[in-house]
């Protein structure tokens, strides 16, 4: 009795499938293939990440206003609005201590809120306006809370201080200044490695009691 051939035949007559002589070419010549051509894909992986890398430094047009100056920068989509302020407009008032959101040193108003600068992308402050430590004196009048902050002895090495003030000004714009509790709560996201966050909190509790000038 003939036996029962399983597999279809192609146009050259070969098995189509279940040839094991067939698979196995086929698995060694992609082996073969892949073994002499790591160069090619280390290649072309290396082009898609050069697309990428390019993508990331092509700069975009800006538009901000920091401290009542309007600004039309190009800046790079990854670059932070601390580096832009202290790198590109060499406002170098405002501190970079972490450089990861854990500090304060940072601090700067968006809007008349109260941000990190570490942590936000200049490219999203399109046409925003942003408050610096240089941009709160009245020329050369102090703001109340720097004034305060002298009175008090509210700081020692100084490096904190300029995110200390413009935490300070916007917990007492906030509403969350009415107390000493209140004022530790909202301006825990500020280290003073000096310590010297007593005075800190009689600079602040003192200015929202005279009242802040508009
Ligand atoms: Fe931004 Fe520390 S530098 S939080
Ligand atoms: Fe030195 Fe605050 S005064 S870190």
């Amino acid at each position: 009795m003939a036996k029962k051939n399983t597999h279809q035949n192609d146009a050259d007559g070969n098995q189509e499938a279940g040839n094991p002589r067939r698979d196995f070419l086929k698995q060694s010549t992609l082996i073969t293939a892949i073994s002499l051509s790591p160069g090619a894909l280390l290649k072309a992986a290396d082009a898609k990440l050069d697309d990428k890398f390019a993508a990331y430094l092509e700069k975009i047009p800006l538009s901000l206003e920091v401290n009542g100056v309007k600004h039309n920068l190009s800046v790079e989509p990854r670059v932070t609005l601390l580096d832009l302020i202290r790198e590109q407009l060499s406002l170098t008032g405002t501190k970079k201590g972490c450089d990861h959101g854990q500090c304060g040193a940072c601090t700067v108003h968006v809007d008349g809120q109260r941000v990190l600068s570490c942590l936000t992308l200049a490219v999203t402050q399109q046409n925003n306006k942003v408050t610096t430590i240089e941009g709160v004196a009245d020329g050369e009048k102090l703001h109340p809370l720097q004034e305060a902050f002298i009175k008090h002895d509210g700081f020692q090495c100084g490096y904190c201080t300029p995110g200390q003030v413009m935490s300070g000004i916007a917990c007492i714009k906030e509403g969350h200044a009415g107390n000493d509790d209140d004022i530790r709560e909202y301006m825990s996201g500020n280290i003073c490695r000096c310590g010297a966050y007593h005075n800190i909190v009689k600079a602040i509790a003192e200015v929202n009691k005279e009242g802040l000038p508009i």
